[in-house]
């Protein structure tokens, strides 16, 4: 009997089985009711008493080994099966799961490929920021009533120091001040894309966080007329070469004279319509020549070097092209209205 177990064990060990119905043949031929294994379990009431605990012990570790090599065989099945179904090469290649560009990304992209034909490069920074690069470098006084316009998100508040404040950015105009305190000497020409935040009630027409795209061109001899031209070129590439601008005189504590820049709507093509509240006109950036103020806080001489800086909404200029109603549709991650970029990326 022991030989008989030793010899099965041998066989065993060295078990193979090319295929499923293979290895299904050797399961039945050992571990079946009318298989090997079973056939001594039922001889083992002939064994001697004086032997039954051997054998009984061998009977034991021969089923278990049998049972463990059959899983064994088994697995080494399963996961070819698996293999060859991921890689299933007969497959077609469409419909495949592949994802669309935001279409915030989409604007800022085709935004920021404007400018870098005209030589800006882009420039970024963080989104925590101090109040140094915030406010009080772009001019805006410890108490000046602009800081309230832009609805601060305080991470540290100091009552005593607002310049120690740590904040959410509100605008980009952080990056260019960290630009332009990081060259020795103009001419420093940037691009400042990136995320901000202002404590606004949310609903469809504003939201706690937007995104920016701000200029900074600082040379000798910059002049308004250079800014103009550079806001013209933009507005025709970004909205058709029939697209007209216009400057309405206004205030930003960083920049002197200030303007605020229309284009013709180009959804109605000036006549007049809901979108441009029949003014056949829509606002789409801020801008002016940086006061001179800015300059001289982060170490430019203002008697040489002069520059024009502008800011513009991404969420804006996209609701313009692609008439998006509801600004909260851009950060809700809905797929459906995702999906409706496909063909602009
Ligand atoms: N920083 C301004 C804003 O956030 C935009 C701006 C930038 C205006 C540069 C003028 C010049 O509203």
């Amino acid at each position: 009997m022991i030989q008989k177990i030793e010899q099965l064990l041998a066989e065993i060990e060295n078990l193979q089985a090319g295929n499923a119905e293979e290895l299904e043949a050797l399961r039945i031929k050992y571990l079946s009711k009318k298989g090997a294994i079973n056939d001594l379990m039922a001889d083992f009431r002939n064994v001697p008493a004086e032997q039954k605990k051997e054998v009984g012990m061998k009977l034991n570790e021969l089923k278990t080994k049998a049972q463990e090599r059959i899983n064994t065989l088994k697995e080494t099945f399963a996961n070819q099966d698996n293999g060859t179904n991921e890689l299933d090469l007969t497959r077609t290649a469409y419909p495949i799961g592949l994802g669309t560009r935001h279409p915030l990304s989409i604007v800022r992209n085709e935004i920021i490929d404007i400018f870098a034909r005209l030589g800006f490069s882009i420039a970024e920074g963080p989104e925590v920021e101090d109040d140094l690069h915030v406010f009080t470098k772009l001019n805006f006084a410890a108490d000046h009533p602009a800081r309230d316009m832009q609805d601060t998100f305080f991470i540290e508040q100091n009552a005593e120091d607002v310049t120690k404040n740590v904040i959410l950015r509100t605008h980009t105009s952080s990056v260019q001040v960290r630009g332009m305190e990081s060259i020795p000497e103009p001419p420093i020409r940037i691009l400042c894309p990136g995320r901000v935040y202002r404590n606004e009630a949310i609903s469809y027409r504003a939201h706690c966080f937007f995104h920016q795209i701000e200029g900074l061109y600082i040379d000798k001899n910059v002049s308004f007329t250079d800014l103009k031209q550079v806001l013209l070129l933009f507005a025709k590439e970004m909205f058709g070469n029939e697209t007209k601008i216009r400057l309405r005189p206004s205030y930003f504590p960083f920049t002197e004279p200030s303007a605020e820049m229309d284009i013709s709507c180009n959804i109605c093509g000036g006549k007049g319509c809901a979108f441009c509240k029949h003014t056949g006109w829509v606002e789409i950036l801020g801008c002016g020549m940086v006061d001179p103020n800015v300059l001289e806080a982060s170490g430019i001489d203002s008697k040489v070097y002069s520059g024009y800086a502008f800011g513009l909404g991404v969420e804006r200029i996209t609701n313009l092209k692609y008439q998006v109603k509801d600004l909260r549709m851009f950060s809700e991650n809905d797929i459906r209205f995702l999906k409706e970029f496909e063909s602009a990326n």
